[in-house]
């Protein structure tokens, strides 16, 4: 069965860290939680006022982030001595799990900066792991191409066998970066099972009849696979999926935990040095 797309929301814009502004399109009043999926963030901007106070040290416990990089360059560093630098077409995905101290800054001053950040929600069994990262440079981040269509495979395996570096993670995730030039068509497998969506950040496409238009987050029906056809301008957009959890979501902050009591434990454990 064909997925469609059952609500398309607009981005709101929001600030987040020290003042960075941003597209928020998921963990929003209108769309809060897609179940395994918390937030994504699109920061893209050429003024540096907008970005350039980045996100100072902040702790996370619970879930994963995850920042995808289109341009410019963001350093990072945390409390366990991971540092470096991720720059356009790198991807980190962080497992927070029990906790991590970290900073997220511009390595820049002026120019583009932009990029995604999602959030993605752990089981309650791994919430507590031990913290990990992957990280991989665009080198390390296979494009399949078909006509009229490139597609930057991050996480999952593509019906043609193309697989994403990112390994490993609980909810089976699907991360894809597509482009598509004018009208070109795109049909793809989706795990059904998986909840999925669409982020469109350049040009527009329909599914199925239904329009997405650029700066929207397209909600999936359930269904086994997809067809996506680009408007005249083409498209180019992140195409997301991932098994959902199914368990109570408690958030307080930098922390998502399944109950209020482990909330107020994650700030009291933070409060004590625990991270
Ligand atoms: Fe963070």
């Amino acid at each position: 069965m064909k997925r469609t797309i059952t609500r398309s929301i607009a981005g709101m814009p929001a600030s987040d860290g020290a003042g960075v502004k941003l597209n928020r399109l998921l963990g929003q009043p209108a769309l809060d939680f897609l179940d395994p999926f918390l937030l994504l963030d699109h920061f893209s901007s050429d003024q540096a006022g907008d970005y350039i106070a980045g996100f100072p040290e902040h702790p996370h416990r619970g879930f994963e982030t995850v920042t995808y990089m289109l341009a410019g360059k963001m350093g990072h560093k945390d409390n366990a001595g991971n540092e470096g630098v991720i720059a356009a077409g790198d991807v980190q995905w962080m497992t927070a799990g029990r906790g991590i101290l970290h900073s997220e800054m511009p390595e820049q001053t002026d120019g583009l900066l932009s990029g995604f950040q999602l959030w993605v929600n752990l089981p309650a069994s791994d919430k507590m792991q031990e913290p990990r990262y992957q990280e991989y440079s665009a080198e390390c981040i296979k494009s399949e191409h078909r006509e009229g269509a490139v597609i930057k495979v991050i996480a999952g395996t593509t019906s043609n066998g193309t697989v994403g570096p990112v390994a490993d993670i609980a909810v089976k995730p699907l991360y894809y970066d597509i482009t598509l030039v004018s009208k070109a068509s795109f049909n793809e497998a989706i795990p059904e099972g998986h909840n999925a969506f669409i982020m469109v950040f350049d040009g527009l496409l329909t599914v199925e009849d239904e329009v997405a238009n650029s700066g929207t987050i397209n909600v999936l029906s359930s269904g086994d696979s997809i067809s996506i056809t680009a408007g005249t301008d083409g498209a180019r957009f992140l195409l997301i999926a991932g098994i959902p959890i199914g368990e109570p979501v408690a958030r307080g902050g930098p922390f998502v935990m399944n109950s209020k009591a482990e909330i107020l434990q994650a700030f009291q454990d933070f409060r004590q040095g625990h991270f």
